[in-house]
């Protein structure tokens, strides 16, 4: 059985992702999303809320589940016998971090493969950051989210004044 780890901060999970995602339960017989913590990053959402909003967006996907893990991604794919890390790339300008990631995993865990899924052209643009930006500024997020978490991002990250 192959299975794939899909690793990210998913603060909030975007269609972008979702695509990649989709994507991967293709390809492999099991894919594990996992949210991870990246060092660089300070989130808008918890861990909690990150894996609930994620859960509810990949639902339908039967081969999919979603985990969390706070260390070294290396270990998570071993302890979980994985094959394949699964990153989405959307521009040149993604290559340089996620070159020198997946030579990093590479030299820790040989075992293990980073294979890069090009981006849907709809989504090049996307990013969470980008969400949560228009969101902040009172903007609405429709397409661009899984539509089944479209509200609960809305309401949790809109300005105050506007928040029902
Ligand atoms: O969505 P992101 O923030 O680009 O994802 C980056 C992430 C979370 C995959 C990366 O920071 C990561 O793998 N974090 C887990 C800790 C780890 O293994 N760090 C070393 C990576 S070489």
């Amino acid at each position: 059985m192959k299975i794939a780890v899909c690793p990210g901060s998913f603060d909030p999970i975007t269609m972008g992702h979702l695509d990649i995602i989709t994507r991967a339960s293709m390809l492999f017989d099991r894919v594990i999303v996992l949210i991870s913590i990246n060092a660089a990053k300070k989130t808008a959402f918890s861990l909690e809320e990150r894996v609930e909003l994620t859960r509810k967006a990949v639902a339908h996907l039967p081969n999919v589940e979603v985990d969390s893990f706070g260390g070294l991604l290396v270990d998570y794919v071993r302890r979980r016998q994985a094959a394949v890390i699964v990153r989405g790339l959307r521009a040149m300008s993604d290559f340089e971090y996620e070159f020198q990631m997946a030579l990093a995993n590479k030299r820790m865990n040989p075992d293990a493969e980073t294979v890069f899924l090009t981006t849907a052209a709809e989504n090049m643009y996307l990013s969470s950051s980008l969400i949560k930006q228009i969101v902040s500024f009172g903007g609405h997020v429709e397409g661009l989210v899984p539509e089944c978490i479209r509200e609960e991002i809305e309401q949790r990250l809109s300005p105050r004044e506007k928040r029902s």
